[in-house]
């Protein structure tokens, strides 16, 4: 690992444009489930991928609507990690650094990430279904229905994340393809690297020139193209990085 570590500062080191591509993993030590780790409890029945779709909040609105209150709770309990924050503090140590997240979580925003592309949406933000009039938390506050109607045009309100058979935000998507191509390094963090069109990402940056090294416990779709491999938990392995990192940039 400490070989690989410091292939990894290297990279760092001389790079001037750093994206951060990350996944569930990353938010693993602040106790978050990853994606497709089973559910607990009361959902341990459900299928994520249904309940996060068109067809699942058609077929019960209530329940997915209360699928979404419990996550919203469980993500507002918990805290970045120090993976998060080692992300945030690559900012002082590299010129430019951009965030491509695939979480809903809000957490590379609570830990204070400058610039943050979300790819799948924030679980706190929502629109309505017939007009996609876009709302916060506080527009639908006073509501006992549950979905809420939208406060503008009555219509049913659903959460503003990428669902199942959805397109990405295209401005997010585009801007997340121009970083990638323009980057010196991408650092894979805590995903499973095969969702499209996100999963592309790393194989579009090393196509135009970019090293990967990638943050993971286990294999990942993108393991293969990388160029460097840090096996563990990104709230131990990032904390490491940053460390030499900043010794070696502070000793220059
Ligand atoms: P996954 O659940 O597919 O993958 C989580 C990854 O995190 C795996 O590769 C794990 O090995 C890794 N991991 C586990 N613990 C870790 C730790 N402590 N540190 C670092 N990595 C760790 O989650 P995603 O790749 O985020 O999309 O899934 C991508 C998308 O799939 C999600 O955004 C979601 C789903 O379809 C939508 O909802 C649209």
């Amino acid at each position: 690992m400490r070989d690989s570590i410091e292939h990894a500062v290297d990279l760092l080191r001389q790079a001037d444009h750093v994206v951060v591509f990350t996944g569930a993993g990353v938010s693993k030590e602040s106790g978050l489930p990853t994606f497709r780790e089973a559910q607990e409890g009361l959902w341990a029945k459900y299928d994520p991928e249904e309940l996060a779709s068109m067809e699942g909040f058609r077929r019960d609105p209530e329940m997915v609507w209360a699928w979404y209150q419990h996550r919203r709770t469980l993500y507002g309990d918990v805290e970045p990690n120090p993976g998060h924050h080692a992300i945030v503090e690559l900012e002082e140590l590299v010129p430019r650094v951009v965030v491509v997240t695939q979480n809903v979580d809000d957490l590379h925003r609570r830990a204070g990430s400058t610039d943050l592309i979300e790819l799948h949406g924030n679980i706190y933000d929502f629109k309505c279904l017939d007009e996609g009039h876009r709302l916060k938390l506080a527009d639908l506050e006073g509501q006992a229905e549950t979905p809420p109607r939208c406060p503008h045009c009555g219509s049913l309100v659903r959460p503003d994340v990428v669902w199942f058979g959805e397109l990405l935000p295209a401005e997010a998507l585009d801007r997340a393809f121009w970083e990638s191509r323009q980057c010196d390094v991408m650092l894979v963090v805590g995903t499973s690297a095969v969702v499209q069109p996100a999963a592309t990402l790393p194989y579009e940056a090393a196509d135009h020139g970019a090293s990967i090294v990638e943050v993971n416990p286990n294999p990942s779709g993108a393991s293969h193209i990388a160029d460097v491999l840090l096996q563990g938990p990104s709230g131990e392995v990032l904390p490491r990085v940053l460390g030499e990192l900043r010794r070696q940039k502070g000793s220059l």
